[in-house]
């Protein structure tokens, strides 16, 4: 039963920043430029965009915070690893917001912003995967 919530939890983590990060750049660099000079496809297609981000962000939080709960005894740097990661995951969610509101003349670059940042905390969540599987020697 852990394994099948383990596995589960962490589909739903992997498929919510999916769709949150591969969103955005899409959005950034493919959308963006061939939609330049027309500002109502800009507001629709942020307005449609609006609840998907937020039904990710909710997501990736809800996994996040369930597959942290998992960890029990991580190695040293694990915590401070982890701390820079949410406070791009804060930037990430703060950038979403006021990107996504209507008539947001700085869209495109709070949108590099966020996949900046959101490039950084995969290499950084593939750094906390790779360290706590590294067996701790717990001496008696
Ligand atoms: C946009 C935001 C986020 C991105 C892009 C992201 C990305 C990732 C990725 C790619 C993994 C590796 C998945 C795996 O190998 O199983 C991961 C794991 C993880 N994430 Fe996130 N994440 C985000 C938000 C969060 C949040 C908000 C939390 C906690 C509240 C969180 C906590 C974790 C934890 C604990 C792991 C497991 C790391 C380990 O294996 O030790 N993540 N994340």
């Amino acid at each position: 039963m852990h394994d099948i919530l383990t596995v589960t939890f962490r589909w739903l983590h992997i498929a919510s920043v999916i769709t949150l990060l591969g969103g955005i750049l899409f959005a950034r660099f493919a959308v963006a430029p061939a939609i330049a000079n027309q500002p109502n496809l800009a507001e629709a297609i942020a307005a449609r965009f609006r609840p998907i981000f937020y039904g990710s962000a909710l997501l990736a939080v809800l996994s996040g915070v369930y597959n942290f709960l998992q960890k029990v005894h991580p190695p040293k740097p694990y915590h401070a690893i982890f701390g820079i990661k949410m406070l791009l995951v804060l930037h990430i969610l703060a950038a979403g917001y006021l990107a996504l509101k209507p008539n947001q003349p700085k869209r495109n670059r709070q949108f590099t912003g966020i996949v900046i940042s959101g490039l950084v905390i995969v290499a950084l969540s593939a750094v906390l995967r790779l360290i706590s599987n590294v067996p701790v020697l717990v001496t008696p």
